[in-house]
């Protein structure tokens, strides 16, 4: 059976005028000639690396966040176990202090395209690869504060999502006391990473869930299995300061998750939302091109807003046909996301695809790891994706299918271990 587009949030299917905004075909006749210059720049920061570089796994905030987004990326979860003299409790804060040491030391080790352990015996899985740009991200989960008997430091941003409308969570492929990011150019250099923190984290935690995606290795914005460039409107975070005040949390920044003050051990840090959305791609590909675009709101050739111009040109969300019909249409997804109508929200959209074959119905299991960094979630994805799970004309074609919230200390110093500020305060 072939899936059809969803009914959403309680709403019946648009009819072809409202998903086909105005000027849509005439944006399509005058686009489609321009292909795609992905010319612009990815959100970097200091530790930028060429692809086989190495990105540094010591700095003020984690890498991994800022960095270039790599081609192979493994996202996982895991929970921390029950120390042997007192089952039921949690690892306990010295469990948890150990892992997190030995993640860190095992991370800086392989970022530097060096064996895990040293002087230990490795897989040779990696052997010869180089750094390969790999990058390793931790972040915490609400039940790592409870099992590491540090309840109070669990900052209020950190409470769990919401539930939004149309949401089909798998509660087994969400959630988890300790979250791992880990992304390389090379495909066997992330897969060593992962399965090196699994083989360490033996006895302290275990694996709660693990997710593979790709993309592209070449610089610009990519492309997700839609068709669709996506990443364009990201915030300038490793340029702006203003900008990255919103995606990495500063005590001045608008988002200290913290209450009045932001702890030492979060001020850099941020947060990730986790999001696997399933696309509904055998009904996507089956559309129009332009009721693809309008959906969106971009072109298909080089992601220009509808409004025109190139990919970086400004979308104007302002602009209508003579018959005032406005030319990005009212449930188009960029106009809704945008953060003009949800307070300011920002967000760095930083995923990767997923591939995993045929669902038992035959349908792609196949969509998107939404990976999106923030100062706060509360004045971050909350807000968008309530406005989205209400009326987004690409909510029809996606599925959200799992679910994460974590918050990610600020980066380790030389010597130090990621969390130490909060394990050993
Ligand atoms: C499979 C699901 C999704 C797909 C295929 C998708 C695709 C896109 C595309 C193609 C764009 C335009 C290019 C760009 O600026 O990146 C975009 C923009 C955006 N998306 Fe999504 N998106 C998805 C889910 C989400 C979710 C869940 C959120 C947040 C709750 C979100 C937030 C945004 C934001 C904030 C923008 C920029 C809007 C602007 O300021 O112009 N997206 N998305």
């Amino acid at each position: 059976m072939t899936a059809g587009p969803r009914e959403t949030g309680g709403r019946s299917r648009p009819g072809r005028r409202a998903v086909l905004g105005a000027g849509g075909l005439a944006a399509l006749a005058a686009g489609t000639a321009v292909l795609a210059t992905a010319g612009a720049r990815t959100p970097g920061d200091e530790r930028e690396a060429a692809v086989g570089g190495a990105v540094a796994f010591h700095g003020p905030h984690q890498a991994g966040i800022l960095t270039r987004r790599q081609s192979h990326a493994h996202l996982a979860a895991f929970d921390l176990a029950a120390p042997a003299d007192a089952p039921g409790t949690g690892a306990g804060r010295a469990g948890a202090a150990g892992l997190l040491r030995t993640w860190s030391a095992a991370a800086a080790r392989m970022t530097r395209g060096e064996p895990p352990v040293d002087g230990a015996d490795d897989t040779g899985v990696a052997l010869g690869a180089g750094p390969a740009a790999l990058t390793v991200t931790f972040g915490l989960g609400p039940g790592f504060f409870d099992r590491a008997g540090l309840t109070a430091a669990r900052p209020e941003a950190l409470a769990p999502l919401p539930a939004f409308p149309d949401d089909e969570l798998d509660p087994a492929r969400g959630g988890g006391d300790l979250f791992v990011q880990v992304a390389a150019d090379d495909p066997l250099v992330a897969v060593h990473a992962l399965r090196t923190l699994q083989r360490l984290a033996r006895g302290a935690a275990s694996t709660r869930w693990v997710m593979s995606g790709f993309t592209r290795s070449a610089g610009g914005t990519h492309r997700n299995l839609m068709g669709q460039l996506d990443g364009t409107a990201n915030p300038a975070a490793a340029t702006d300061p203003a900008q990255r005040a919103r995606i990495l949390v500063t005590g001045s920044g608008s988002g200290s998750g913290s209450g009045s003050g932001v702890p030492g051990w979060l001020e850099g840090g941020s947060y990730v939302v986790v999001r696997r959305i399933r696309m509904l791609l055998d009904h996507w590909e089956g559309l129009p091109a332009q009721h693809r675009e309008q959906a969106v709101g971009r072109r298909v050739a080089d992601g220009a807003p509808l409004t025109g111009g190139t990919e970086r040109t400004p979308v104007d969300l302002d602009a209508a046909r003579p018959d005032g019909v406005p030319v990005i249409a009212a449930n188009a997804h960029i106009r809704l996301a945008a953060p003009r109508g949800n307070a300011g929200a920002t967000m760095l959209r930083r995923g990767w695809s997923y591939y995993d074959g045929p669902r038992p119905d035959g349908t792609p299991d196949a969509g998107l790891l939404f990976v999106a960094w923030q100062a706060d979630p509360r004045t971050g994805f909350i807000p968008v994706q309530h406005r989205l799970a209400r009326g987004d004309a690409l909510a029809r074609y996606v599925v959200h299918e799992a679910s994460a919230l974590f918050v990610v200390p600020r980066g380790a110093a030389e010597g130090e271990y990621v969390g130490q500020a909060l394990l050993e305060a």
